[in-house]
């Protein structure tokens, strides 16, 4: 009586099934691991690119006369998968101090994270929230305000003659001391 004999390619089909089946483990295994990574380090990635300087306008855009004005500040953000470029990241008051100079503040209120309005006829800030005052550099001017600090300033570079570069930040509410938010 004659065997049944395996054709001869078996063996063959049968370890590319195997390779196939320990390749694809390893993709499932490794893609989760990766994504982690990447959500371990994407708060480190956000705040190098938030923290750093950003354009944003031109000394042309201010009057002489240092009368503030309000910018966005946009800033390209990446996440895990996508990137959002010039995407809003807060707001700036922008005045100018001297023909080549600007001075910048952050428009959040430090005492609870409301948005400070300038007032053109107090040539000053005021926040509506409660009642803080600050003057045109941004010190508390009103003693009763319970803002625990002045506004906070931001570092401003002009560069190629023209362009307002700023190093966005922000920073705890609430607090005496200026700490950036983490
Ligand atoms: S949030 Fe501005 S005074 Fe309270």
């Amino acid at each position: 009586m004659t065997q049944p004999t395996q054709p001869p390619n078996s063996e063959r089909r049968d370890f590319f099934k195997k390779a196939a089946a320990a390749v694809i483990g390893a993709v499932v295994g490794v893609f989760p691991a990766l994504a982690g990574l990447t959500v371990i380090l994407d708060p480190l990635r956000r705040k190098t690119s938030a923290s750093g300087f950003v354009r944003v306008t031109s000394l042309a855009a201010l009057p002489n006369d240092g009368v503030p004005r309000r910018f966005s500040v946009l800033s390209d953000r990446t996440d895990a998968w996508n990137k959002f470029p010039e995407t809003p990241i807060g707001a700036v008051y922008l005045r100018r101090t001297g023909e080549k100079t600007a001075a910048a503040l952050n428009v959040v209120c430090p005492h609870a994270g409301c948005f400070v309005d300038f007032v053109a006829a107090r040539r000053g800030y005021f926040c509506p929230c409660h009642n803080s005052a600050f003057g045109l550099d941004g010190k508390i001017t009103d003693p009763k305000s319970p803002s625990p600090r002045a506004m906070d300033t931001l570092e401003v570079e002009i560069r190629n003659g023209m362009e307002i570069w700023v190093r966005f930040q922000n920073f705890d509410a609430g607090k005496k001391e200026k700490h950036p938010v983490a």
